[in-house]
Order: C-alpha cells, then structure tokens, then sequence
C-alpha cells in the first residue's frame, strides 16, 4: 500500500481548477436545495438532473412549500428522472421536516438517516454539501477511486462499512477543506477515475495511485452488471405514467393500452404503480396520479 499523506490536499487542490460548476454547488445554495439535489442525482446523469433541479427549486424553494404539494404535482414535476418512488418519498420528508424540524433541514447525520429515502451516502451529502459538517461521502465513485488510489484495486466490490473510514482518513485538515475533499473525491471518480477507460494521463495523483503503481491489474472479481433499459418493467412503468402526466385527469384502462403491448407486463406493471401509491384507481374504474 502507498502512502496516502497530501493525497486529500491534492485532490482538493486539482478540484479547485477542474470541477464542473453544477448550480448546486454554487456559494448559498441551502441545504434543501442540497437534499433535493442528492435525491434527484442518485442514479441519475447531472445533465437530466439541473433543468428538473432548477424549476423545483423555483417552485418548492423550501420543505414547507413542497410539504403542501400534492403527490401528483411532485410526480408531474419529477417529469422523468426515473425512480420516480424518490419524488414521493421526497415529499414524505418535507412533511417530515416540517412536522419534527421546524421546517429546517437537520445538520445531525442519526437526524437526516431518519428521515423518509435519506441513507447513509444522502445524510452524509447532506451534512457536508448543505452545512459544512465534514463527513465521507461515499457513493460508487467515491469507492472505486479509493479502491484504485489505496487499496490498488480496479474496483471497489461490495459496499463496506470500512468504505466510510477509508474516505474519512483521506480527508484534510479543516472543517472547509475537508468538505472539499469530499466533492473533490467523487468528481475525481465521475470526471477522472471513471470506471471503464480511466484518465490516468490527466489525473492529479497518477504517481501516488497504488493501482497505478502496481501496474493496473485487471479486475479479478465478477463482472459489473451492465442495467439495461428497453423492455424493462422500469420502462413499463415510465411509460405508463407518461399517459397519466400528459392526461388532465383520470384516463380510462384503454387509454394505458397503448403505452404498452405486451398486456400481462403492461399489467402487472400498472399494479406495482398502484401498490406504490404513484397511480390511484377511482371509484368509477379509470387510473389517475394521486390526489
Ligand atoms: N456535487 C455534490 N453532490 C453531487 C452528486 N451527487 N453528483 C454530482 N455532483 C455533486
């Protein structure tokens, strides 16, 4: 293993020339402005996230105001970021901020870890990005560049709890440097140290990188899966709530028809919507977003 003194202070300084100036990342930006971006980014490129990001903002600038929206304006307005079950889950948190909090986002990691789809990676964002409170901040990214820079790895494998304490001994000293360190750390991962073609020749700490050092041995373990998309019952369901966004109010099961042919999938998906509560069944028999 290499040493990793200075690795967080150069990570920190070669972020400081080269991360990408994503609006919420801007001075100011406050720390629901943050939650609501940790939310939108899990799984989710940030080139579909920042128009969808900026006009909820605008709309819901803070939990109160997302608080008395109803779900199906939150689903209309996640539009289709995917994964849409974190716009109610979301909503569930804003009225839970409201309810406990005063309407603040708490800075306490147990605080934020107990609200509704907040874990381990968005309570940590959340405490660093939003208040400033050093935390390692762990997503894929983040673990596959420590995988790389310390333990010489390819990949990371499986999350561990040692992940956390890996990242938190990188960081550097200082409440305000630490934090950068850990935004620093992820776009390393999601600009640099990307998983399938690495950028070693431009990456700040190549002659540091125990996996370089070793001579960038292949990954042993099994293959990544690659998540496919066409004709997945998460397709299926996006389609289907496209008909009822695009819809004034409840449509009928024929209007569904034709988002989808194959009918026993085109069902079985509009039942796992409604057993999420993103699709409600009026009493009349049709299909609408929820009251
Ligand atoms: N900056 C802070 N958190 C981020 C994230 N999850 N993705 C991209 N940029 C970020």
């Amino acid at each position: 293993m290499s040493s990793t003194a200075g690795l967080g202070d150069a990570l920190v300084d070669w972020y400081d020339t080269a991360a990408r100036n994503l609006p919420w990342r801007r001075p100011g930006v406050d720390p629901w402005a943050v939650l609501v971006s940790e939310v939108m980014l899990q799984q989710t490129p940030v080139a579909r996230v920042e128009p969808v990001w900026a006009a909820w903002m605008a709309r819901w600038p803070t939990p109160a105001d997302l608080a008395a929206a109803s779900p199906a304006e939150v689903i209309r307005m996640w539009g289709k970021l995917g994964y849409p079950r974190r716009a109610l889950r979301l909503r569930e948190t804003a009225v839970a901020l409201t309810e406990r909090h005063g309407g603040a986002v708490p800075a306490d990691v147990a605080a934020l870890e107990a609200l509704p789809g907040i874990g381990t990676y968005t309570a940590r964002a959340v405490a660093c990005f939003g208040h400033g409170t050093p935390q390692p901040v762990v997503d894929t990214n983040v673990r596959r560049v420590v995988a790389r820079l310390v333990h010489g790895r390819a990949e990371a494998g499986t999350a561990r709890p040692s992940d956390l304490t890996d990242v938190a001994a990188l960081a550097p000293a200082g409440r305000e440097r630490a934090c950068r360190f850990s935004v620093a750390a992820m776009e390393l991962g999601a600009l640099v140290c990307v998983a399938r073609t690495p950028r070693c020749a431009v990456c700040p700490v190549r002659d540091r990188c125990a996996w370089r050092l070793a001579g960038s041995p292949a990954h042993d373990g099994p293959a990544r899966r690659v998540q496919r998309f066409t004709g997945t019952d998460r397709q299926v369901r996006g389609r289907l709530l496209d008909v009822l966004r695009a819809a004034e109010g409840p449509v009928a099961a024929s209007s569904l028809d034709e988002a989808w042919d194959d009918a026993a999938q085109r069902s079985r998906c509009l039942d796992s919507l409604l057993a999420d509560g993103l699709v409600e069944q009026t009493p009349d028999g049709r299909f609408a977003l929820p009251a």
